[in-house]
């Protein structure tokens, strides 16, 4: 099979297109023949070796945790899915080396779910990481109806899913961008602040009394800010801020999760939530999708095509 490959850690310059043996498909797997592979910042993060001291990582290492695509092979007593099941997933395993970079993807069952028919393959792929990510998240605050949420970096791939998840349960979505985003923010569901200096002063501005929950998707001091404007100093959830609990709020490393995956697919099969994909680039343009996403600006999500 074809993927995108390096062969130690490095960055977007070092990515190869190669040819490598079809995976072996354990029990408890499926093979997935791959249509998208979503891009998140992590991808980057892993292979640039940031993640060394918390994750064995192999090589050559095949990036990528996000797929969407069909069950070509079932290994041993993998019961949940069929050949010719169509499928989307956050495909993290025991350790990092056959990501989802590739024409095909080995893939534990639990890391996977149905692909909702209202998503096409390139808005699957973008959801599994940063729909989780952002779901999780707002578990962990215990957001409810009626309430009022500040989400950072509302424009983002984990931001944009967290706001129609929020809209979903019936909150009140305060969300951050630059001025650029805000019609996108709005059209999702949000009212956008712009960050920087003064923002609590202009989260103020929308909600006199402060907000019930805050979600910090960029760190940045986000955490500080939301304790400003919080009633209760515990319920902000930091995905980017290792210090969040120490300061009496929460971190949260988002985990494979086939029932909150199946959420995720019911609420878009019910039109509740889509996926913006800004950018959707062939598989050999790897290295450019790194360079867009670490400049920082996604709106929404960057996706390859398989
Ligand atoms: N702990 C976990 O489990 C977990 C999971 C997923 C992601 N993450 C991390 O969370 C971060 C976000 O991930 P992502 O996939 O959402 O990234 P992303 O899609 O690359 O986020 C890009 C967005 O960030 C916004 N942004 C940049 N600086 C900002 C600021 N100071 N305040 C508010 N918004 C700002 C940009 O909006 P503008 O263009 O409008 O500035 C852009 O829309 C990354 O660091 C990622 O590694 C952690």
């Amino acid at each position: 099979m074809k993927a995108i490959a390096l062969e130690s850690y490095g960055a977007a310059d070092d990515l190869r297109l190669v040819e490598l043996a079809d995976p072996k498909v354990a029990p408890g797997e499926v093979l997935v023949r791959v249509k998208a592979a979503g891009v998140n910042p992590v991808d980057w993060k892993l292979a640039a070796g940031y993640l060394d001291p918390i994750m064995e990582v192999r090589f050559p290492l095949i990036s990528g945790w996000d797929v969407s695509g069909v069950v070509e092979g079932v290994g041993l007593d993998a019961t949940e899915f069929a050949v010719g099941d169509e499928v989307f997933g956050y495909v993290r395993k025991d350790w990092a080396q056959n990501g989802t970079y590739a024409e095909l993807v080995a893939a534990p069952v639990r890391t996977l779910a149905r692909k909702p028919a209202a998503l096409s393959w390139e808005q699957a792929a973008g959801a599994p990481l940063a729909g989780l990510t952002a779901y999780q998240t707002i578990k962990r605050v215990g957001l409810a109806k009626g309430e009022t949420v500040l989400i950072h970096a509302a424009a983002g791939g984990v931001g944009s899913l967290g706001v129609q998840i929020a809209v979903a349960l019936g909150a009140r979505v305060i969300g951050t961008a630059s001025e650029r985003n805000h019609d996108f923010l709005r059209e999702l569901g949000a009212e956008p602040v712009t960050y920087g200096d003064g923002l609590a002063d202009r989260v103020r501005g929308l909600a006199p009394d402060g907000v019930d929950a805050a979600l910090d998707f960029i760190g940045e001091g986000a955490v500080d800010v939301s304790q400003q404007l919080l009633r209760a100093r515990d319920r902000v959830a930091s995905i980017t801020d290792g210090e969040a609990a120490a300061r009496g709020g929460h971190y949260v490393w988002v985990r494979p999760d086939p029932d909150d995956l199946a959420e995720l697919a019911a609420l878009a099969d019910a039109g509740k939530l889509t996926v913006p994909v800004e950018h959707a680039l062939p598989l050999a343009e790897t290295a450019e999708a790194w360079r867009l996403s670490q400049a920082g600006r996604t709106r929404g999500k960057i996706v390859l095509t398989v």
